[in-house]
């Protein structure tokens, strides 16, 4: 039987690309649209890679029209909040654009189902932790707007237009493939964990911690970290999911537990045994003390729970990829 084709935009990039390789150990073809704007070509290796900018309406439906994809799994977009807060415009355009693209592309293509990455962002400063899905979505910055407003448009699509979907609210999205062939890389880095390793390994002169004044227990902020390979996991689930039932959910995605920025420099030092030099500096806009996910409903749902809720094997993963990560030829 002819494999099953999931269109993957953005599978070029870090949290597509591990989706793509469970999806073609699973058993399905995953087909990349990516414009390469923050991934990169090597790190497509398990089905065609189409280059393409989602928001080019005809170009996204001749691939559509070419593949015959049985769903959606829609990474591509901006996100780094630092840049949303500078640039709002860019990620209005990029993410809400390309959502409406899409999804006018689906029409014409009669495909129905989409998987989307949402974020924790689409909260905003927590009223209580851990945070459900029924918390008030309150964004505190144009990144977790244009997620929200997509969330709100898979609503109405789904009301009016058939359209089926599962909006996967990821927390903070850390590790690597365990068979270290693909990991995180942009350039520059906004996030966490890699910025960390570069600093271990001599890449970058020191790590800066953006606010030691939180009310946290160190004063640093507090995140949920959930590896890689179980938020590609939590997709694969969410498509068995969608070919079931007539879905439109809303499902967060993290560990349940909170680890500070200290406390992740301190297992970074304990795993790789390398000095860093850490300065402390002033709070970044836009960053809340404290998130940690209540994924009470992807366990109910979609029978989820990670393979990997440990920071030892969500840095160990992370650290034995970036050692031996080779840049885009
Ligand atoms: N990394 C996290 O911790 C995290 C947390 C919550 C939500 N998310 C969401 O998960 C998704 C994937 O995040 P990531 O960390 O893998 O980011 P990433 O930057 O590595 O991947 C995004 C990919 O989308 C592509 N892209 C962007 N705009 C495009 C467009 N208009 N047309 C075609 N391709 C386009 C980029 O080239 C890149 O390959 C994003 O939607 C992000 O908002 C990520």
């Amino acid at each position: 039987m002819a494999k099953q084709r999931v269109l993957v935009t953005g599978g070029a990039g870090y949290i597509g690309s591990h989706t793509c390789k469970l999806l073609a150990t699973e058993g399905y073809d995953p087909i990349v649209v990516d414009n390469l704007s923050t991934g990169n070509k090597w790190a497509v290796k398990w089905g065609p890679l189409e280059i393409c900018d989602i928001r080019d309406n005809d170009a996204l439906s001749l691939v559509m029209a070419k593949y015959k994809p049985v769903a959606i799994a829609h990474f591509a977009s901006c996100c780094y909040v630092g840049e949303s807060v500078e640039n709002p415009e860019k990620y209005y355009n990029n993410n809400v654009s390309g959502m409406l693209s899409l999804l006018k592309t689906m029409n014409r293509n009669r495909v129905r189902k989409i998987i989307f990455s949402s974020s924790c962002s689409t909260y905003g400063n927590p009223q209580y932790t851990p945070i459900d899905e029924g918390h008030p979505q309150t964004p505190i910055n144009p990144y977790g707007f244009t997620k929200y407003i997509c969330e709100r448009i898979l609503s109405d699509y789904h009301r009016t237009q058939d359209i089926e979907f599962i909006a996967l609210r990821y927390f903070n999205a850390a590790g690597a493939d365990p068979e270290a062939e693909i990991g995180e890389l942009h350039e520059p880095e906004p996030h966490l964990v890699p910025r960390i390793l570069d600093a271990a390994l001599g890449k970058a002169d020191h790590f800066l911690i953006h606010g030691t004044d939180y009310d946290t227990d160190d004063g640093t902020c507090v995140r949920d970290y959930v590896h890689v390979l179980d938020i590609a996991k939590a997709h694969l689930k969410a498509i068995e999911h969608i070919f079931k039932f007539n879905s439109a959910e809303f499902i967060n995605l993290g560990n349940g537990s909170g680890f500070s920025v200290k406390e992740v420099v301190n297992k970074v030092l304990e795993i790789t045994g390398c000095k860093i030099k850490v300065i402390e500096g002033d709070r970044r806009d836009g960053d809340p003390a404290i998130l940690i996910s209540d994924s009470q409903r992807a366990s109910e749902i979609l029978d989820w729970s990670p393979d990997y809720p440990d920071l030892t094997s969500i840095i160990g993963h992370a650290w034995q990829w970036h050692r031996s990560k080779k840049s885009d030829s």
